[in-house]
């Protein structure tokens, strides 16, 4: 039998995430795994986000607020932006799919850097829409390249920052020669995932420009720095008339009542944040005096994850690693052969990683 399917699925491919914990165990009979492959939070999310889902489950027979009202309130509070430039969705991921829906017809173009998120370029092609990818080849996204790409095809272009999987990021000057030189028509998504890690001193409000530039959407996630990755809650600013019809276009209960209550009770807990972020930035500190001393260029990180040059076989030290109970992300599966990508822990599986990954290096010298 032969089915029908759309040529744009066939043209696609199934997305690679982390190997979860679970199977390496499973596979390599290990008791203990550390993942540091998918920028998850080590610490978890906040004890009172925790409290809060407990109570959610009296009401788990009912449907949640489609319009995700509370959650909208509780942002609108404390950006100062309306609720109704406000969308949530099942994940920043749900939102960029959202938006490639609403905007993409079959021919148009988009353009990312090309070692930048996956998920623009797959949610891309799933509408037909051709891929325009620009050099990036000191692993940081050029603004300026991109705004050369652009054609009078191109709808969309996509500025992760910080970028993964790179870690690196632009400033306010940057942005906003980018902002002025980008033809209105064109959709200007920053994707800002792992801002809450930030430390660059230059780092601006992104939401302080949706009143000059109608083509800016802003996209954030409760998965990283909130560490809820598995309740799928991501939120997105525009001008109200993109939400309305974003709405339109987003599943009605793509975000559980739980990820709803959740998000606001993450909201609230800013110590927690800051805690987290401490953690990061320490987490971060060590890394880069670990790797000068061994001699390894690594990308300057504004994320919860380092990138860095092995000049080694990335996959053979994935797969050792994963021997020793560490999960990384290699660079081959990144389009960066020689790399690894590696999230920042607790400082205690940071030190444990690092002995590893001496080891490692130490034994394919010896080969
Ligand atoms: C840059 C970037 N954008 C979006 C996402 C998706 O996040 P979410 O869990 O909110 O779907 C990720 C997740 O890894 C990411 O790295």
């Amino acid at each position: 039998m032969e089915f029908r399917i759309r040529e744009e699925i066939k043209a696609m491919k199934r997305y690679v995430a982390g190997k979860p914990i679970s199977e390496v165990k499973r596979e390599l009979g290990l008791e203990t795994v550390v993942k540091m492959a998918s920028n998850e939070n080590p610490m978890g999310a906040s004890p009172k986000v925790k409290e809060m889902m407990k109570r959610t489950l009296e009401d788990i027979s009912l449907y949640p607020d489609s319009g995700s009202y509370g959650l909208r309130h509780e942002l609108s509070l404390r950006t100062g932006r309306a609720m109704e430039e406000i969308i949530i969705g099942g994940g920043s991921d749900s939102l960029i799919k959202v938006i490639s829906s609403t905007f993409l017809y079959p021919g148009d173009e988009i353009i990312m850097g090309e070692h930048s998120f996956s998920r623009y370029e797959d949610n891309a092609k799933l509408m037909g829409a051709k891929v325009v990818k620009t050099a990036m080849e000191d692993l940081t996204l050029h603004l300026d390249l991109m705004l050369e790409a652009v054609s009078d095809k191109t709808k969309i272009i996509y500025l992760c920052n910080p970028n993964n999987p790179t870690g690196s990021s632009f400033g306010k000057e940057e942005l906003e020669a980018f902002l002025k030189r980008v033809p209105s028509s064109v959709m200007v998504i920053l994707d800002e995932a792992y801002r809450e890690y930030v430390t660059r001193e230059d780092y601006f409000d992104a939401l302080n420009y949706l009143d000059a530039y109608k083509n800016l959407i802003v996209l954030r996630t409760f998965s990283k720095a909130y560490g809820m990755a598995s309740l799928r809650v991501g939120y997105g600013f525009a001008d109200p008339e993109l939400i309305g019809y974003f709405y339109r276009v987003v599943d009605p209960f793509d975000v559980n009542l739980f990820a709803q209550e959740a998000a606001v009770t993450a909201l609230q807990d800013e110590e927690f944040l800051h805690e987290v972020v401490a953690e990061n930035t320490r987490g971060k500190e060590f890394f880069y005096k670990e790797l000068e001393d061994l001699g390894q260029s690594y990308v300057v990180t504004d994320a919860n994850f380092i990138l860095w040059d092995t000049q080694k076989d990335d996959m053979e030290i994935f797969r050792r690693l994963m021997q020793k109970g560490y999960i990384i992300r290699p660079g081959g599966f990144l389009g960066i052969p020689g790399h690894i990508r590696v999230s920042i822990s607790t400082m205690d599986h940071n030190i444990g990683f690092m002995k590893a990954y001496k080891e490692v290096l130490a034994e394919m010298d010896g080969i």
